[in-house]
């Protein structure tokens, strides 16, 4: 409602100027004010006195910013360049006619929603029809009368000022929504590496491991014909990988000697551990949720990321010749994900540091690893592997355990 009193203005003439033209000063009770006052009128009409006339008996109620022209020919560029509020458009123009510039008015999405009030003295009604599929918003009758030009200006200006509104509205929702959605996505990633480093912890490493085995998953997963969207999910996901350590006992994770057979098994458990961590829920578990909240989730099987990290965390253990763990998978039954994670994970703990062994050069944890080429590594994914070298060694330079704080956005290179 403010909007609508603002734009309707006082009541009562406001003369602005003497009418020195002979033209009678305006008698509507209507005139302008607040974003009204300043709106920009562009008046078109090849007689120069049926502007001036128009004009004056706007500006006396208060009006003060025109755009004129009585070059048809060039009346679409000003309005283009000034993009008035509203256009007062004759119709009967030597070269271009007020209907050509309507249409191409029309046709114009910056241009589109100005409203075109149409001056003409034809009573033809041919023209008007014409006129009015042409999107004409109102007709205004030559000689054109204050009592009939300044009402219809006014309405038109209000709907117009309305589109303003509605339009600026919806590009500040636009871009809360994109603010926001940055917002989420970027505390989405973090909450999928803080995750990851706390089990990573837990195995007195830096954190850095699971950057860089994402890394190295999604820089394979694009070598292998993935998607760009594909390959960041795997990356994101795979830094999940171990996250089932998180279930292991301290006594068993941290034993300074070597395990016993049974405790082999029990760190065996952590690919079940970590897939019923990560696993995204049921539905009925989903539903119990969702109703301890009263907020609206989105649904369970929208997440990707949660998804892959359940079967990365499942088989990254299993082998090519099915003699890995804890299903002894073989071939091409272990999901690509599981074993793409496989290179990438032994990748790293080669060419890594830790408290029992040096890192190994990277060139010379290819030798190795090929050597268990078709046994426990997929042929393909190791290809991959030796064409994406060069990389893989970028990353072990910039994500290497001696540098600073971890990069948390890790794939969008
Ligand atoms: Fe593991
Ligand atoms: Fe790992």
């Amino acid at each position: 409602m403010e909007l609508l009193n603002d734009l309707a203005g006082p009541r009562g003439p406001t003369r602005a100027g003497a009418a020195d033209d002979g033209a009678r000063p305006a008698d509507t009770g209507s005139a302008p004010a607040g974003a009204v006052a300043t709106a920009r009128i562009a008046i078109v009409d090849d007689e120069p006195i049926n502007i001036k006339i128009a004009r004056k008996y706007l500006q006396d109620v208060g009006y003060r910013n025109f755009v004129t022209t009585t070059e048809s020919l060039t009346a679409l560029e000003l309005i283009a360049r000034e993009k008035p509020d509203v256009v007062v458009l004759d119709i009967v123009m030597p070269r271009v006619d007020g209907i050509q510039i309507l249409q191409a008015i029309r046709a114009d999405p910056l241009l589109q929603h100005i409203p075109v009030l149409i001056l003409t003295a034809s009573t033809d009604v041919e023209t008007k029809r014409r006129a009015l599929e042409s999107g004409a918003t109102d007709f205004l009758a030559k000689p054109v009368d204050p009592s009939d030009l300044i009402p219809r200006i006014r309405n038109a200006l209000i709907v117009k000022a309305h589109h303003d509104h509605l339009a600026r509205y919806s590009e500040q929702l636009e871009l809360q929504v994109r603010q926001r959605t940055l917002e989420l996505e970027a505390s989405r990633l973090q909450v999928i590496y803080c995750l990851a480093r706390a089990a990573e912890f837990r195995d007195n490493t830096t954190g850095r491991h699971v950057i860089r085995v994402g890394r190295y998953c999604s820089l394979l997963a694009r070598e292998l014909g993935f998607t760009p969207a594909v390959a960041e999910t795997l990356g994101l996901a795979a830094q999940l990988h171990d996250v089932g350590k998180i279930g292991l006992p301290d006594a068993i994770l941290h034993k300074p000697g070597p395990l016993s057979p049974e405790e082999v098994l029990v760190v065996k458990r952590h690919c079940e551990i970590g897939h019923s961590i990560v696993a995204p829920l049921e539905d009925a578990a989903w539903q119990e949720l969702q109703s301890c909240n009263d907020m609206w989730l989105v649904s369970p099987g929208a997440n990707a990321i949660l998804a892959t990290a359940a079967l990365i965390a499942l088989t990254h253990h299993e082998k090519w010749d099915g003699s890995g763990y804890p299903r002894g998978l073989s071939r091409e039954m272990i999901p690509i994900e599981g074993r793409i994670t496989a290179v990438a994970d032994v990748f790293d703990a080669l060419t890594s540091v830790r408290s029992y062994k040096s890192a190994m050069p990277p060139e010379q944890a290819v030798t190795d690893m090929e050597q268990r080429r078709g046994a426990h590594f997929d042929p393909r994914v190791l290809d991959a592997m030796t064409r994406r070298l060069d990389d893989f060694i970028k990353i072990v330079a910039e994500q290497g355990e001696a540098k600073d704080p971890v990069c948390l956005i890790p794939f969008h290179r």
